[in-house]
């Protein structure tokens, strides 16, 4: 498909949360108390966090969102502007914002408990949001928002020849018709066991499968891995979103060259501690692609 702007112009219609993140050798048993090494309060979201990636690896990036009228919405809303991704679309409603307890093992792997605070009253989209999304190249979702508004989202997209690539996260029941409407959608192995037939219907679905890469499999019965870049491993969280986000911004030039773009950008993403500090920029995305 013919893109409709220059730079690949992106929406994110979807969460943004404060991660509440705390660092320990070993998580916790059910019951057991741990001592922990370290806290921090660090942006996330997987739709934030996708927004900013796709920004950096050189999308034109629009969020469709909201915050809450807390002490965190603040710098929800900067962790964006920062990043220059457009926040016109960003709403603050009454209430909490959106916020994830996040805990990361001496291994960098995670566990995620999230309360969808203001994601949750994302609700409605208005007449200016189908608008931007009709105008856009790409819609990109994900799952912490109510499931009512990604489908009218994906909708409107469809109806206007915008692609709309999901990823469908946190997995679980969708109605058959939003699989109808997403173009493209990015899971990692164990969403894609969940899923299982429901990803038939997409005509493009990437796989990721965290150190080992990640497979595509398109139209016509194309298939193709990539594998990833090794890394030293310090923190898991966000590289999904980062993958997803990278792999937004680089759609148009085909699959195979996304899918190695996106797994530069992710792998980068596991070297560093949190979700939003630790998305790589264009250049250091270049700097880490394999040399042919
Ligand atoms: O994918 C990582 C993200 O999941 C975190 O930033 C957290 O906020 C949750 O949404």
């Amino acid at each position: 498909m013919a893109q409709k702007t220059d730079v690949p112009s992106i929406v994110v219609l979807g969460s943004i949360n404060m991660d509440l993140v705390t660092t320990t050798d070993r998580r916790p048993m059910p019951g057991e108390t741990v001592l922990g090494t370290g806290f921090a309060m660090v942006p996330g979201g997987k739709g934030s966090n996708q927004a900013i990636a796709a920004r950096r690896a050189g999308g034109a990036v629009q969020f469709l969102g909201a915050v809450g009228d807390d002490v965190f919405a603040a710098e929800l809303r900067r962790v964006l502007t920062d990043s220059r991704v457009g926040v016109e679309r960003l709403r603050n409603v009454d209430g909490a914002s959106g916020v994830a307890a996040i805990v990361v093992d001496g291994g960098g792997e995670n566990s995620i408990i999230v309360v969808g605070g203001a994601n949750a009253r994302m609700t409605e989209l208005s007449a200016a949001d189908l608008e931007v999304i009709a105008a856009a190249d790409i819609l990109l979702c994900q799952l912490e928002i109510p499931i009512d508004t990604v489908l009218a989202g994906a909708r409107h997209a469809r109806a206007n020849g915008t692609t709309v690539l999901l990823n469908p996260s946190p997995a679980q029941d969708l109605p058959p018709e939003l699989w109808a409407n997403v173009d493209v959608a990015v899971v990692n192995s164990g969403e894609a066991e969940q899923l299982g037939t429901a990803l038939d219907p997409v005509t493009h679905v990437v796989v990721t499968r965290g150190a080992d890469g990640a497979d595509y499999r398109g139209p016509d019965g194309k298939e193709l891995s990539q594998p990833s870049p090794k890394v030293d491993v310090i923190d898991t969280t966000g590289a999904g979103d980062t993958f997803t986000g990278a792999l937004a911004a680089a759609w148009h030039r085909g699959p195979e060259y996304a899918l190695t773009w996106a797994g530069a950008a992710g792998a980068l993403a596991t070297t560093k501690l949190g979700a939003s500090t630790s998305i790589p920029t264009e250049a250091e995305i270049t700097a880490a692609l394999p040399t042919q």
